[in-house]
């Protein structure tokens, strides 16, 4: 058992793993199951997060990118939705701020529209943004985030600057993501295999890794099992593997 512990807190990815997504699915049936307020699934959801980012960024991933609002999420409940809103604004007001000061690495980035959000929360994110540029490691939040909102966003900028015919740089460089490299893993808690409007355009080649377990229960061994996953996978991106190239 000893041997397995350390072997895990010394492994480390390479660089087929440096950018990483996590549709962060079941706080609310975590807390359906306690009885709780689905409010209070989305505080133990966010109670995992800085962990969750530790143990990524020391096993040598650069850029996580988390799923915390899509532009769907609107059609929840008033109060689940101001439940949400509040915490994420006091995670960034207590957390993340302390993070960024105490560390010279850690940066944190907003993908979606952030121009529907609350004056206050809003200025909260461009403050966090703009403590920390260009660090060695991003964590991305899709707030108020849609892939193909993105994806017209990036069109509609491009017409903007005059371009009548799109190259996938064109889009590519005007996504929400443009500073980070497309996610090699995509990892979605709570069982559902959905993609759910999450880096359509990133994701073309991502390898997805599905976990039963609920978001406020993910940790150090769901990285491991999903690493390993990762691994065990053969990522051609259309082509074929060198052994298959040299069989022809
Ligand atoms: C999906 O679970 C989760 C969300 C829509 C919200 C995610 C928010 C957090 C993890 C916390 C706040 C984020 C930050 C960045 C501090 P669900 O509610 O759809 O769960 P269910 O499928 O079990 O109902």
């Amino acid at each position: 058992m000893f041997g397995r512990k350390k072997k895990e807190q010394d492994f480390h990815v390479d660089d087929r793993l440096r950018s990483l997504a996590i549709i962060m699915d079941g706080n609310g049936r975590w807390a359906k199951k306690r009885m709780l307020p689905r409010s209070a699934g989305h505080a133990a959801g966010a109670a995992r997060i800085e962990p969750v980012l530790e143990t990524l960024r020391r096993i040598g991933v650069h850029h996580v990118t988390l799923y915390a609002f899509s532009t769907e999420n609107w059609k929840r409940p008033r109060e689940e939705v101001d439940a949400i809103m509040d915490l994420v604004y006091k995670y960034l007001d207590e957390v993340v701020i302390e993070k960024i000061k105490r560390d010279d690495t850690f940066s944190m980035k907003f993908l979606g529209d952030k121009s529907v959000l609350s004056e206050k929360l809003r200025n909260k994110c461009i403050e966090v943004e703009n403590m920390a540029a260009d660090r060695e490691f991003v964590c991305n939040v899709a707030l108020n985030y849609g892939g193909r909102d993105e994806i017209v966003h990036a069109v509609n900028s491009a017409i903007a600057d005059g371009i009548t015919t799109l190259t996938e740089e064109d889009i590519s460089s005007r996504l929400y993501t443009s500073h980070s490299p497309d996610p090699d893993l995509i990892i979605r808690t709570g069982g559902e295999f959905r993609v759910s409007n999450f880096l359509l355009w990133q994701s073309a080649y991502s390898e997805y890794v599905i976990l039963d377990t609920l978001w406020p229960d993910f940790g150090d061994k769901e990285i491991m099992k999903a690493v390993r996953a990762f691994y065990g996978r053969r990522r051609r991106f259309g082509g074929l593997n060198k052994e298959e190239t040299l069989k022809k």
